[in-house]
């Protein structure tokens, strides 16, 4: 299974922080907010990751994860997204990256406290997404459940909620996304949903839906940012990362202290 990170897109709603930076690289108490999904990824075994940038900040996310994973076996692939077309236009980007096989999609600014990796590593055919309550669905995708718990339907950021079951922001598809994801037209906001592809899948019967119970965020304003440092702190999700990434951020670490030391000598 390829991974890929949507980390582009202008995030307006963040200025000036977003002004002079990329949201994902902005700080989620100790490390960029892109390692948060990328340790989604790596802890289900996905090796292979492509990161999908604006133009604008493709130059800080090299600077960041270039050579990070050098010699552990993760390989990292960058893409500039020019105009940000929507959730879907990843498949798109990434037609050639994903090749012929499966996918998870990883939205660069939403943290989970849960391990979504047996689930990940479990899967097989059709799509697979991941379920939160929350008090304010209409900021999201909603999904409504018929009483056995069989997603029924789903609409992205409605007006009248069917439930309070927020779609998070990690998706795992099988090869036809690709397909799927081509034949999308533009929603009324201009862009083309992954949400409709979730709707493709469940028309098929072939989408499931997992409900998790652990924190979800998603840091795209300034109180759901510093939300998310403050429960990464307080529920100590930043002790539960991939070793690998521990290990690479310590080393880049010691890495810039060293360049920093020559310069002052
Ligand atoms: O966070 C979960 C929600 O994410 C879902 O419940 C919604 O169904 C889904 O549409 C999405 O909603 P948002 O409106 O919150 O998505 P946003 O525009 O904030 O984009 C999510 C991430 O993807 C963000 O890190 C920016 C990036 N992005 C976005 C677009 C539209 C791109 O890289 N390229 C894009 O074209």
């Amino acid at each position: 299974m390829k991974g890929i990170i949507l980390a582009g897109g202008i995030a307006t709603r963040l200025f000036p922080l977003t002004a002079t930076t990329s949201k994902q690289l902005l700080p989620v108490y100790d490390r960029q907010m892109i390692f948060y999904p990328l340790n989604v990824l790596i802890k289900a075994g996905i090796k292979e990751i492509l990161i999908i940038v604006a133009p604008e900040h493709s130059g800080q996310f090299i600077n960041l994860l270039g050579s990070i994973f050098e010699g552990v076996g993760i390989h990292l692939e960058f893409r500039v997204q020019k105009i940000p077309r929507g959730l879907a236009d990843a498949f798109i980007l990434g037609e050639t990256f994903i090749g012929n096989e499966s996918v998870a999609m990883a939205l660069g600014d939403n943290i989970f406290e849960d391990d979504l990796s047996a689930k990940i590593k479990k899967f097989e055919k059709g799509g697979l997404v991941f379920a939160k309550k929350v008090s304010d669905p209409e900021r999201f995708g909603v999904v409504e459940f018929d009483e056995h718990d069989n997603a029924i339907s789903i609409e992205e950021k409605p007006k009248k909620p069917k439930s309070n079951f927020a779609v998070t922001g990690f998706y795992v598809f099988d090869n036809r996304v690709v397909k799927i994801a081509k034949s999308l037209k533009p929603s009324v906001r201009g862009e083309i949903e992954v949400t409709d592809i979730n709707k493709r899948y469940m028309k098929m019967g072939e989408l499931k839906v997992v409900k998790i119970k652990g924190a979800w965020l998603d840091a795209g304003t300034y109180d759901s940012l510093l939300e998310a440092s403050n429960v990464v702190k307080n529920r100590e999700i930043y002790k539960h990362f991939d070793p690998m990434i521990d290990e690479a951020i310590a080393e880049f670490n010691q890495e810039i202290k060293t360049i920093a030391k020559k310069r002052l000598s």
